[in-house]
């Protein structure tokens, strides 16, 4: 029966199933930096969409190939013993690209997936090589790891866990940025660690960059005490902070790497782990063992397909380098709004970063007010806006945020 409520029939992620579905800004094309909704409103994207659109709206050529792909096989079982072309042929090319040596893919449908698959490995990883205590993981404070319940149970943000439990047993959860914390932790139960998992740079917390040397010194508590450092780059990876990878940008290698998003910037789901030597050393260690973990559509052909076209795109234009300038001029920009008192800080690193609002403005209003003059943000939360643009972004395009951001925050509050 056709759904008669006022709330239509599609229940949104991440919204109140309350909102009436007429409500919902209805995206249908896209072009660039660009978008356009169903009444023809057109808006400059400054979040990518939700962190993942690198290459931007409307690429034929990513079109083009999912096509051929599909045409000749939309997608085939991975599972013993079958493969497909595409996700041999990019695997290959992650692994080539990885901050870590002789590193192997596992591939998902999401990041969620990714970090659940992650945690596994590690702790399947230990196991395989008789260290069946080790189980516990570490995560930080203030950290977004995805909402299955891996991934949900090491967050660090009790809004998104609020009712949700119970919840993985083994996840610690510790001060995001305090070191001093996760050596003394570590000291008391290192033995028992099986991973240490961070995102390069918070992202849904707030974006957060690390304070200098927290990463390097994950990496050592990691080695002193035996337990593996994952690093969840589902944001920070393929190209947002002008680098392959947030580990090469702050040049500190972990055993794991999760991925997703801007693997295909979007145009088909995909997800990922990159699984480094001793990980690896552990689960080929016996020949007859078999790995009993993989989604139905990990290796998924044509999300494969999309994931080479998109890193050619990548490569071809120059993207990481465009990262940088990206998020000169644009968090550039914010500054000078932070020093007029417009908005009350700022946090950035790469082309990622959040404005916090001025005392008393609420950033859901002002994501409303931009949304009107067609800018698109993201409300984390009520003092916090993200900004994280499509790589292909124009000067003149971030320019006319700066000044839509400008416009938004010098309204009296009176007049909201
Ligand atoms: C760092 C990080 N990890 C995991 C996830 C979850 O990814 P997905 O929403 O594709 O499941 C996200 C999503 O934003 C993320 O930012």
């Amino acid at each position: 029966m056709a759904s008669s409520s006022r709330f239509g029939a599609f229940l949104h992620p991440y919204a109140r199933p309350t909102r009436p579905a007429d409500e919902f800004v209805c995206i249908v094309r896209g072009e660039g930096a660009r978008v356009w909704d169903r009444n023809g409103k057109e808006y400059l994207d400054g979040m990518a969409s939700l962190w993942y659109a690198n290459v931007g709206y409307g690429r034929r050529e990513i079109a083009d190939a999912v096509a051929d792909q599909i045409s000749q096989i939309a997608a085939f079982s991975c599972f013993d013993p079958f493969s497909v072309e595409p996700a041999e042929s990019l695997a290959e090319r992650i692994a080539a690209l990885a901050p870590m040596p002789d590193a192997r893919v596992f591939f998902t449908s999401s990041g969620s997936e990714a970090v659940d698959s992650a945690i596994k490995l590690a702790r399947i990883a230990h196991h395989r090589a008789g260290r069946a205590d080790r189980h516990l993981i570490v995560s930080r404070g203030r950290a977004y790891h995805g909402v299955t319940y891996g991934g949900l149970s090491a967050q660090g943000l009790p809004l998104n866990q609020e009712g949700f439990g119970p919840f993985v047993e083994g996840m610690i959860n510790l001060p995001p940025d305090d070191i001093e914390a996760t050596a003394q932790f570590m000291a008391e139960r290192g033995d028992e660690v099986a991973a240490i998992i961070a995102e390069p740079v918070q992202g849904a917390g707030g974006v957060y960059p690390p304070p200098p040397g927290y990463l390097a010194g994950l990496r050592r508590l990691a080695d002193q005490h035996g337990a593996y450092l994952v690093f969840d780059e589902v944001i920070s990876g393929f190209g947002r902070l002008g680098r392959w990878w947030g580990a090469q940008h702050y040049d500190v290698t972990p055993d794991l790497i999760t991925f997703a998003k801007a693997v295909t910037s979007g145009y088909i789901p995909l997800g990922g782990v990159l699984v480094g030597s001793d990980v690896r050393a552990a689960l080929e260690a016996d020949d007859t063992w078999m790995l009993r973990h993989g989604h139905t559509y990990s290796g998924h052909a044509a999300a494969c397909a999309a994931g080479l076209a998109n890193l050619d795109i990548i490569d071809r234009e120059g993207l990481l380098d465009r990262a940088t300038v990206i998020g000169a001029r644009l968090f550039g920009g914010l500054q000078t709004l932070v020093d007029d008192g417009l908005l009350g800080a700022l946090r950035h690193a790469g082309a990622v970063g959040a404005t916090v609002m001025a005392e008393g403005r609420d950033a859901f209003a002002v994501r409303d007010a931009l949304l009107d003059a067609g800018v698109i943000t993201r409300a984390v939360n009520p003092q916090t806006l993200t900004w994280c643009p499509p790589l292909v972004i124009s000067d003149a395009e971030i320019d006319r945020i700066v000044d839509a951001v400008a416009s938004a925050t010098r309204t009296p509050l009176s007049d909201r």
